[in-house]
């Protein structure tokens, strides 16, 4: 199997398992109905995919799982859920007897086309995301378009964001396709494509750049002012905060609004980008002011010294990352 498979159903996953001898499940306590589609009478371990159980003391239940259930270095760890199982489920695997293998089952669009992809895992440490953590590449990612049917609207929108995200940074004609699937009813098939275009986007910018000391950092468009806005609204406890998507959609139109105050995209760019985000139920407008943001943008980890490294949008498919 390649290293991204999408398909309609779980055959060919179950096919698949069938070369490793040890399997051991970590699956999101949200998604059963689909492990028992195709993991029956594997041994399994529950999560609770929140934030707040994405701690060490999670990863290290399930270290201590996979001891209990005599986990040798030939198991393999299927992580079924989105991004918060992957992390962890990736992480426990990649620790556990000095690392073993794992592989990826997302169950949410932002799995798919993200966290499902590139092999970061990791988990948050005293409030602060995603601080310890390894990069190591998953066996495979399996990825099943018609579970998202159960997903709700507002993970679906936030997935969306991501989707629209890659598209900006490298595929016009696929983010032209991807406004309208986004913006019409659920529809699996017609998601189907576009979802296997982004995450191979994803996996081959990554393949040229695992570690992000260059050409991955376009990835983060949207993200300077995306992490500010998740930062802003922790501390100041905002009773109906974005989710991550969302606030990546509000990013990337501040990205698209520096890019043309400089000069660095043609005119009317924020303008598209807002109408169409509108158009998929995206957010568009800062909840704070500019300020306010700015001192969450400057403790930003991705920042170097007193450089920031910024994605600039030149069109829709062009991006540069410049320090500034
Ligand atoms: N490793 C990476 O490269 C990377 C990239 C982006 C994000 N992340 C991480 O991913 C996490 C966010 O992950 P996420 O957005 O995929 O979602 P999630 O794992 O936080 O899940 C969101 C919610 O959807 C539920 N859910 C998942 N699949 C479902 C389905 N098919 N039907 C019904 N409910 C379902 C979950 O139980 C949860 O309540 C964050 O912790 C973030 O740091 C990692
Ligand atoms: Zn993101």
């Amino acid at each position: 199997m390649s290293k991204i498979k999408v398909s309609s159903g779980f055959t060919q996953l179950k096919l698949s398992l069938l070369l490793y001898s040890k399997v051991f499940v970590v699956y999101d306590r949200n998604v059963q109905q689909y492990v028992d589609k195709f993991a029956s009478g594997k041994p399994c371990f529950v999560i609770e995919a929140t934030e707040e159980q994405k701690t060490m003391t999670t990863v290290m239940s399930i270290c201590r799982w996979l001891l209990s259930q005599g986990a040798d270095r030939s198991a393999l760890v299927l992580a079924v859920g989105g991004g918060v199982t992957s992390d962890m489920a990736g992480f426990a695997a990649s620790i556990y007897k000095r690392g073993v293998r794992y592989a990826n089952i997302p169950t949410t669009l932002l799995s798919m086309v993200d966290a499902g992809i590139g092999g970061k895992t990791g988990v948050n440490l005293d409030g602060f995301k995603n601080m310890l953590g390894v990069i190591r590449q998953p066996e495979f990612t399996y990825i099943c378009p018609p579970v998202l049917q159960t997903l709700s609207a507002r993970e679906f929108r936030s997935g969306a964001a991501e989707m629209l995200k890659t598209f900006i940074i490298k595929d016009e004609d696929n983010y032209a396709k991807a406004l309208k699937v986004l913006s019409e009813p659920f529809d699996a098939d017609a998601l189907k494509p576009l979802i296997e275009a982004a995450a191979k986007i994803k996996a081959g910018i990554v393949k040229k750049d695992e570690n992000e000391t260059g050409l991955r950092r376009v990835l983060n468009l949207g993200h300077t002012y995306g992490h500010a806005i998740e930062w802003w609204q922790k501390e100041t406890k905002q009773p109906d905060p974005y989710t991550h998507g969302e606030a990546v959609a509000i990013g990337i139109i501040q990205a698209a609004i520096k890019s043309e105050a400089l000069g660095k995209s043609k005119p009317g760019l924020t303008e598209k980008l807002r109408s169409d985000f509108k158009y998929c139920g995206l957010p568009t407008e800062l909840p704070c002011s500019d300020d306010e943001l700015r001192k969450a943008i400057l403790q930003d980890k991705k920042a170097e010294g007193d450089k920031l490294n910024f994605v600039f949008i030149k069109d829709i498919g062009k991006v540069t990352v410049e320090k500034i």
